[in-house]
Parts: C-alpha cells; structure tokens; sequence
C-alpha cells in the first residue's frame, strides 16, 4: 500500500485541554479520508499539526514516508480556514496573485478555473461572489499546484444545499483525477457521500477508522425472551438475522442488513409470540456516530 500520510502518537495539549490525543492513523494514495467529530473534537487541530501551522504537544508524522519539509510540502494543497482573497480584484487576478506566491505559472489559473466550474465569472470581482462560489476559489486555489494531496477543512460550512451538492460533487471529481483527498467534517453524511475511509474523533481521542462502506452495515444485535416451545423455530423462520445465538434464557440475534427490533417484533407476534423481553444490544455504526455527532454520548453501545 502506497502511504500518504502516518500519524503516529499525534498530540496538542492547550494546558489541561487535550485537543489532541495520541492520534495513529495512515491515509493511502487515492483515499478520500474523512476525519469526522463534533464540534471540539480536534480536527483542525489535526489538520494544523499536518500543514505545519500548529506544533504538536508530543508525536510525529511524516508524508511520502519522509519528514515534513518544503518539498513535502509543494505536493499538498490546503484549505484550513476561509481563505482571503481581494475583493476588489476578479477571480482570475486573485490567483494570479496566488500564482506569484507560490511560483506556478500563470497557465495554470484558466485551467483551475475552469476545474471548479467558475469559468463564466472569472473576470467577476471577488465581493461579488456567492459563497459557494468564493469556495471554488479557494479550491482552484489550492488547484494551482497540481498537489497529490488536497486537504479541506469544513468545505461545504455555511452553504445551502444547491452549493453543499455542487462542492460535494467538484471534491469527488477531484478525487477521480487521481488526488488523495483529507476531509474534516462533522457530518456523517458528507463523509458517506464523498469520503472512501474515515476516522471518528471524540474530544481528542480517535474512537473509530474503516471504510465508509461498513458504516451502514447491519451490525445491529438484539436480544430476546418469551415464553414459547418453539421460539428458536420462529426466529429462524423470521430469516432476518445472520447470526443466531442462545445464552442461558436469551437468544442473541445479530440482525441482517435493513432488519431492526420493530420488525422481529412484529413477525413474533405474527407468529402468535409476545416477547418479554427485547432489547437492541448493539447500535449500528451509523446510529452510534450520529449519537456522538449531536453530542449524545451517553447512549447504550
Ligand atoms: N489556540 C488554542 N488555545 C486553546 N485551546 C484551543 C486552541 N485551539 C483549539 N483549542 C481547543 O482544542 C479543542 C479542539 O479544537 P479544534 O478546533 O481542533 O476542534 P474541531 O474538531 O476542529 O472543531 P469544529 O468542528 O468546531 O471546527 C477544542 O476544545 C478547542 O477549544
Ligand atoms: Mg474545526
């Protein structure tokens, strides 16, 4: 596997607060990794540790497999925070600016532009644009040397939905081109719809990595009772679980995919059996991480 980017042991202390702590994780080329947390939970402070702009508490992390360095640093490109542009200057003058700054030539701003899908005002001045648009600046931006790896803080806060889809949209086109792409977020479902990995940070602490596609899986357990000969019979028959257990005076269920408590209730009754007792054991991953999203913490596992 091609490693982008390792974490290792990645720490920021602020006093007694642990913006970060003791975060491992590794993003592979062609990734769209998602960081996602509530509000809080250290994922800007994660992206300034990897941009350089922070310096870590404790831990170290390395891109490319090398130390962090300029040349390591021309291969990525970043939006931390709202970029400022001249609002008096048009878009193409804006990254003409850009251009000078970072020695690209300028070439490359129609090119971006047009990327982005702001060809048609790129000669508009920047206060003119919507904020959609002023995004799409600053990813073409970010665009303009031709980066492996594109780093986004946040991109859609602060949209409407029209311009959450549209960004959603150019970030996965971004992706197809061959970019490995690091997104923070706070929503489940902008990482569902963009990203292909992710990790979940809560208050420092990274609780979650896989892939987005386990996280709808129906990893959903529950448990039930009643008093029937032929209880195990009907649950089998019900054909809703992949997993069937007994433990003492319980049966264990691990339900199949779309099939929750509701439904297994319903087919026992169907069946002439009233639970005594039913109760979901474990949440999906989904439900857990939504959980932790609206700050519900507390919610049974
Ligand atoms: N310069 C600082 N001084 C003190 N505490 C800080 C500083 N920067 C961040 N923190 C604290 O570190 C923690 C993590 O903040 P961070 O900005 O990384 O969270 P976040 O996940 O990006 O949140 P959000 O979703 O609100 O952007 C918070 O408790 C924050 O208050
Ligand atoms: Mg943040």
């Amino acid at each position: 596997m091609d490693t982008v980017l390792s974490i290792n042991n990645l720490s920021k202390h602020y006093g007694k607060i642990k913006a970060l702590d003791g975060l491992n994780l590794e993003v592979n080329r062609g990734n769209v990794f998602g960081i996602l947390g509530p509000n809080g939970s250290g994922k800007t402070t994660t992206l300034g540790m990897i941009l350089d702009v922070i310096n870590p508490t404790n831990g170290s992390f390395s891109w490319f497999g090398k130390k962090s360095s300029t040349a390591t640093r021309k291969k990525i490109g970043a939006i931390l925070e709202h970029p400022i542009f001249y609002p008096y200057l048009t878009g193409v003058q804006n990254l003409m600016v850009v251009c000078d700054i970072k020695e690209v030539p300028y070439s490359r701003v129609e090119e971006v532009l047009q990327q982005v899908g702001l060809g048609e005002r790129k000669d508009s001045k920047f206060k003119t644009y919507s904020l959609g648009m002023k995004q799409r600046l600053s990813i073409a931006s970010a665009l303009l040397c031709d980066p492996d790896v594109m780093i986004l803080d946040e991109p859609t806060n602060g949209l409407d939905p029209q311009g959450i889809a549209e960004i959603r949209e150019l970030i996965i086109e971004i992706a197809n081109s061959g970019k490995t792409i690091i997104i923070a977020s706070h929503l489940l479902d902008e990482v569902q719809k963009v990203c292909t990995h992710f990790c979940v940070l809560q208050r420092g602490k990274l609780i979650h990595n896989g892939l987005v596609e386990d996280v709808g899986k129906g990893s959903i357990s529950v448990e039930v009772k009643a008093d029937a000969e032929n209880l195990q019979e009907v649950l089998e028959s019900a054909k809703m679980h992949t997993q069937l257990k007994r433990e003492l005076d319980k049966y264990i269920l691990t339900m199949e995919n779309g099939y929750g408590a509701a439904d297994l209730n319903k087919y026992l009754f169907d069946n002439g059996i009233t639970a005594k007792h039913l109760v979901v054991k474990t949440k999906s991953l989904e439900k857990q991480f939504l959980e932790i999203l609206a700050g519900q913490e507390g919610g049974q596992k």
